[in-house]
């Protein structure tokens, strides 16, 4: 079986072609861009930023306090518990654990529930606390928060602590500060870990249901990924959020890997099955409203998995859903001919989004694909 995740992370990107949906003129694009109020940055004598205990003044200065939840001690009468790494011995001892304090919010952030009807597509990215770089570029690029075609777009990043605690108090500081900048952070007070992600996709489904249960659509990604934000709204603008959606790179007839070294390793203890149900890669997908609030629901019935894209294919399978392509996407590699550029804006142009992309690559490519000048010609091949 093939290793899902790492294939994610390490071979060719895997891309979205939707040419159905080209780009719109870049001039029209620029026009949006200026007429729009929200794209103005966040002006930095605003107030101070939303926390949970809005009246600290200050930095936290300690960790704070992590709610505490308790071990289950009957793990260790499973057979062979000891023998499995530790990180599957710890999250089967947590695996019951749900609820954890936020220690950033942003509750506004789509003018609250009712208001929330107005955001068009939300942008909800995994990011880790050091990943200060990597979030700096989103913002300044494709995770603009903006109006296109009269479409609200919003931007939260997702995260928990960081699992050393010398960082972690550091790291706190400078996620408040970014917090009081940038206004764009929903923090939780759990370990920020690999098999913790699935904890960190549900504390968002309910932070979604309670403050933003109107946002029309919901992307979901890695922050290392470049989104091609504009045909994603253009694309969007044809499905009704209403109905089931969830675009994405599609796995199916994918199973645990048993291989106790991998990062990816699913003990037997913890899922007899050899076969995942189809699922989203987690490096980025598109759901709808419904879909959003399908997987909150049947969530409450499924046991935390440590692989959280496969534990959304889990929630849609219990709602007799599947993950699908739109008409008007289809799922790609690129073929980027011999000795032609690997980052040449025109392969991207047409993307929904592509994986894989550091912060400098983000910004050129952005800029790029803006391009007034930028000519394509018709030998551009996008499979
Ligand atoms: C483990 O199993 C033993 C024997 O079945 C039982 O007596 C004990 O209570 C169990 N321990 C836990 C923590 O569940
Ligand atoms: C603790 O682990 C045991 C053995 O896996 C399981 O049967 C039980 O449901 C777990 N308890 C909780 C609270 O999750
Ligand atoms: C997930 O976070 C909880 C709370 O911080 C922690 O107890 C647990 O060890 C973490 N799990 C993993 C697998 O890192």
């Amino acid at each position: 079986m093939a290793p899902v995740r790492l294939c994610r992370k390490i071979l060719t990107p895997w891309h979205h072609a939707l040419r159905k949906w080209g780009l719109l003129t870049v001039g029209t694009l620029g026009l949006c861009y200026l007429l729009s109020p929200t794209v103005s940055p966040w002006p930095r004598s605003s107030p101070s930023p939303t926390l949970v205990s809005s009246t600290a003044p200050t930095p936290p200065k300690a960790l704070p306090n992590i709610a505490p939840c308790v071990a289950n001690a009957s793990v260790q009468n499973i057979s062979g518990f000891n023998e499995l790494p530790e990180q599957s011995r710890d999250f089967m001892s947590y695996q019951h654990c749900r609820t954890f304090p936020q220690l950033l919010n942003v509750p506004g952030k789509c003018g609250g529930p009712k208001g929330s009807s107005d955001v068009f597509l939300l942008l909800a990215i995994k990011s880790s606390p050091a990943n200060y770089d990597r979030r700096e570029a989103i913002r300044k690029t494709w995770g603009q928060q903006r109006t296109f075609q009269g479409l609200q777009i919003r931007r939260v990043f997702l995260l928990g602590v960081s699992p050393n605690a010398r960082d972690a108090t550091k790291l706190n500081r400078l996620l408040w500060h970014e917090q009081r900048e940038h206004h764009d952070m929903l923090q939780w007070g759990f370990r920020d870990t690999f098999f913790n992600l699935t904890l960190k996709q549900l504390l968002f489904h309910s932070w979604l249901l309670e403050h933003c249960p109107g946002a029309r659509f919901i992307f979901n990604g890695d922050d290392d990924i470049f989104v091609n934000t504009d045909n994603m709204v253009s694309f969007a603008q044809g499905v009704p959020s209403e109905q089931h959606l969830m675009v994405g790179q599609v796995l199916v007839n994918t199973g645990p890997i048993r291989n106790p070294a991998s990062k990816y390793f699913v003990p037997k203890q913890l899922m007899p099955s050899e076969l995942y149900p189809p699922y989203c890669s987690g490096g980025g997908m598109l759901m709808s409203s419904f879909t959003a609030h399908a997987i909150h629901r049947e969530a409450q019935h499924i046991a935390l998995f440590p692989i959280d894209d496969v534990y959304l294919g889990m929630c849609l399978e219990r709602a007799g859903l599947v993950p699908t392509y739109h008409n008007g996407v289809r799922l790609a590699g690129i073929y980027v001919p011999h000795r032609s550029d690997p980052l040449d804006p025109c392969y991207y142009r047409e993307l929904l989004l592509v994986h894989r992309f550091a912060p400098y690559e983000m910004a050129m490519m952005w800029h790029a694909i803006r391009e007034p000048q930028l000519s394509c010609g018709r030998e551009v091949h996008i499979f």
